[in-house]
């Protein structure tokens, strides 16, 4: 059974990409059901249209609702009715509550350029550069309500190059990024067919 995926975006959408791309080639055993983007103009949205205008692409943005609780309510009614098992943040700019987390308590997922804890927040790669670290990558992790500090389930380290501008950091990064999320979906989907370690 193919593990049914929510994936929530911001902006350009090619951690998503590698994620549909993976999955229409055979190479991950898992399904986009739903993406949501809380911004309308999102380059994301268009990928889908691209890769499978059967996947619904769904707008919800904070500014429609009162609070935050209404705002992360309505997400999580969405990654609901379509049978989301595991809800990937795939560059989704926004912190979700301590609601939207209860009700997808272990089972969603964050990619972010820099090998935490080090660089939380915005602007990793600039922040890595700053600190003069000769060694950065990028790591997908559990998603709690703290920024970026959910337990670490995979990790790949990229050199800082002394030429490096941020630009160039971001791209080397942002390859890995794309083999470890897939890789890491790949692995919880396997977890969930063998009903877990034994
Ligand atoms: C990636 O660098 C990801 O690590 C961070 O936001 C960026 C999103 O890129 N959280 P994309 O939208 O997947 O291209």
């Amino acid at each position: 059974m193919k593990l049914r995926l929510g994936v929530l975006v911001s902006g350009r959408g090619s951690n998503l990409q590698a994620i549909m791309d993976a999955s229409a080639a055979g190479a991950l055993d898992a399904e986009v059901e739903v993406v949501v983007s809380d911004k309308p103009d999102a380059p994301a949205l268009r990928r889908i249209d691209e890769a499978d205008p059967k996947i619904p692409g769904v707008v919800i943005e904070r500014n429609a609702y009162p609070t935050a609780e209404a705002f992360d309510d309505a997400i999580a009614d969405v990654l609901e009715k379509h049978g989301v098992e595991l809800v990937v943040l795939a560059g989704f700019m926004r912190i979700l509550g301590s609601g939207f987390v209860r009700r997808f308590q272990g089972r969603i997922v964050n990619i972010h350029p820099s090998l935490l804890p080090s660089f939380p927040g915005l602007h990793a790669q600039k922040q890595a550069l700053l600190h003069g670290v000769k060694v950065s990558g990028c790591t997908v992790h559990l998603v709690d309500e703290t920024l970026d500090g959910g337990s670490i389930l995979a990790q790949a380290a990229v050199p800082v190059l002394p030429d490096d501008t941020e630009e160039s950091l971001s791209e080397r990064i942002l390859k890995e990024e794309h083999a470890l999320l897939v890789g890491v979906i790949r692995g919880i989907g396997a977890v969930k067919e063998t009903g877990g370690p034994r």
